[in-house]
């Protein structure tokens, strides 16, 4: 983030810590994720330690810290897909991509996220990328999945 772009972003506040939240949320929104860099300008305009912002938006499912993929998958465990085998699901995708959730693969293709419910739960397990939802998922539909993607 250069010293431009962060003044623009952080132009409707003030500089109170108490904005940390919403100042973490915009700088998100301008770069696609938080930055190490952004981090710390936030650190050094709202005065607070970059330890803290750490243990603040880590907190918080929302925040990413790696710059986002050309496609990003969700993977859900929320209930319904965590008794139908969502977690299988997830280590496939973590062991395909070789990522954890929050992270980018390293050819920059998808970024992977888990989360708690995708509201089609009669689907379950479910995996979306981008746009698109792929329901009643097994570890040989998910293989398959990406073996299409990858010689496409
Ligand atoms: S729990 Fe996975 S879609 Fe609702």
């Amino acid at each position: 983030m250069t010293k431009d772009v962060f003044e623009k972003v952080m132009q409707d506040f003030e500089g109170d810590p108490a904005d940390l939240i919403p100042v973490l949320q915009r700088a998100q929104k301008t770069e696609g994720y938080v930055s190490t860099d952004a981090v710390g300008r936030i650190a050094r305009w709202l005065k607070v330690s970059e330890h803290e912002i750490y243990g603040v938006a880590t907190f918080y499912s929302q925040f990413r810290f790696h710059p986002p993929g050309n496609h990003h998958i969700k993977a859900c465990l929320g209930t319904a897909c965590h008794v139908q085998g969502g977690e299988q699901m997830l280590f496939v995708l973590q062991r395909r991509l070789g990522i954890s959730p929050g992270e980018t693969s390293s050819d920059k293709e998808y970024d992977l996220e888990r989360v708690a419910c995708l509201g089609c739960c009669a689907l379950a397990p479910v995996v979306t990328i981008d746009e698109t939802t792929y329901g009643q998922m097994s570890v040989l539909k998910l293989q398959r999945l990406l073996d299409e993607r990858e010689n496409d």
